[in-house]
């Protein structure tokens, strides 16, 4: 199953916003109409939303309906600019429309359908190594768990995260057809319950043994011994290992150094932003106060009420046991570990 992926002219990707009930699937064919998407959370999680951006990349100059290859860059670079706005905290985002736009500009090519065709191209081959690399993270990353392990995890990070397998869930799926016996405590991950809809929906088709918590329970279950790895994906990570993801995951960071619980963000360099120096640099989604309000039509309060969303939040790298990339685990000094990891995915 390709959470994301280019069908005959068109991206077709899981409408994540009707899971758990119903797993279908819609076919874009305006790059307009994947910012949509990706503004409706109907596609999430920072590697899809990087894949998801660079077939948008792709519509985008098949718009294109002139003979100028100068006039094509320009329609490129308008497209790229609306999808880079989508949504601002995952660095993937910003990391596939990039790549996409370099590129577009250092073919040689005379003919607007020859770009064309090489963009399509080069998106399916970003999309092709998210899975590659997911593999290669969850190799690395299942050597941290061991036989009886409880795994406590937030939001999610499986394959309707990824293009396909995933970070952290695609550790968790390692592990376990590894033939490790292992349960997962899923956050629900509040308000749009990525951990209770989509993690258990992925959990379930695996036979993976879990059960869903409230995310204000996380404290409790490590108090008493009952987890023995935290395991959580990211949107950015700066270079000094301080880690944006899902709001309530700073909480969680804290909460597993203060029962000596060791936490490992799982992370595809593309989502190392060594740009920036530390985690105060990262931008934080705020999304509508609607979704606390009325999640999912539900109707909790009044549409008055003063309402803060935040979507992400940043944990310090003092409380990060160790990032699990493509090619191995950095620890601390981030700085030097994770820019090492970084060198060795551009070589
Ligand atoms: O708002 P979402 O659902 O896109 O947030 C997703 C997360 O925070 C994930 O943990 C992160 O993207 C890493 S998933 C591979």
């Amino acid at each position: 199953m390709r959470t994301v992926e280019w069908h005959d002219g068109c991206v077709r990707m899981i409408d994540q916003t009707k899971l758990p009930w119903s797993l279908k699937h819609v076919e874009l064919n305006q790059s307009a109409q994947v910012v949509d998407a990706i503004q409706r959370m109907v596609v999430r999680g920072a590697p899809a939303i990087g894949a998801a951006a660079a077939f948008g990349m792709a519509l985008a100059a098949l718009e294109f309906t002139g003979t100028d290859p100068v006039e094509l860059q320009k329609a490129l670079q308008r497209g790229a600019d609306l999808l880079k706005g989508a949504r601002p905290t995952a660095s993937n985002l910003e990391w596939a429309v990039e790549r996409m736009l370099q590129a577009a500009r250092n073919m040689q090519a005379d003919e607007v359908g020859e770009v064309q065709s090489r963009l399509i191209e080069l998106a399916q081959q970003i999309a092709d190594e998210d899975v590659a690399i997911n593999k290669r993270m969850a190799g690395h990353g299942a050597s941290l768990i061991k036989d009886g392990d409880t795994i406590l995890h937030h939001c999610n990070t499986g394959a309707l995260a990824t293009v396909d397998w995933g970070t952290a869930l695609g550790v968790i799926r390692s592990a376990h057809r590894q033939g490790k016996r292992i349960h997962v405590l899923l956050d629900e991950t509040r308000p749009r319950l990525q951990g209770g809809r989509l993690s258990a929906w992925e959990l379930a088709q695996e036979g993976i043994s879990f059960e869903v918590i409230p995310d204000s329970s996380a404290g409790h279950f490590m108090q008493r011994g009952e987890v023995q790895v935290v395991l959580v994906g990211a949107d950015r990570v700066a270079a000094n290992g301080d880690v944006a993801n899902k709001i309530g995951t700073y909480s969680i960071a804290v909460l597993a150094q203060a029962n000596s619980i060791p936490f490992f963000p799982v992370v595809p360099t593309s989502t190392v932003d060594l740009s920036l120096s530390d985690g105060s640099q990262i931008p934080i989604e705020e999304r509508s106060p609607d979704e606390v309000r009325a999640p999912f039509g539900a109707r909790l309060m009044p549409d008055s009420w003063p309402v803060r969303n935040p979507a992400f939040d940043v944990t310090p790298h003092q409380y990060v046991t160790g990032i699990v990339t493509e090619h191995g685990i950095a620890y601390p000094p981030f700085t030097t570990s994770l820019r090492h990891m970084v060198e060795l995915s551009r070589t």
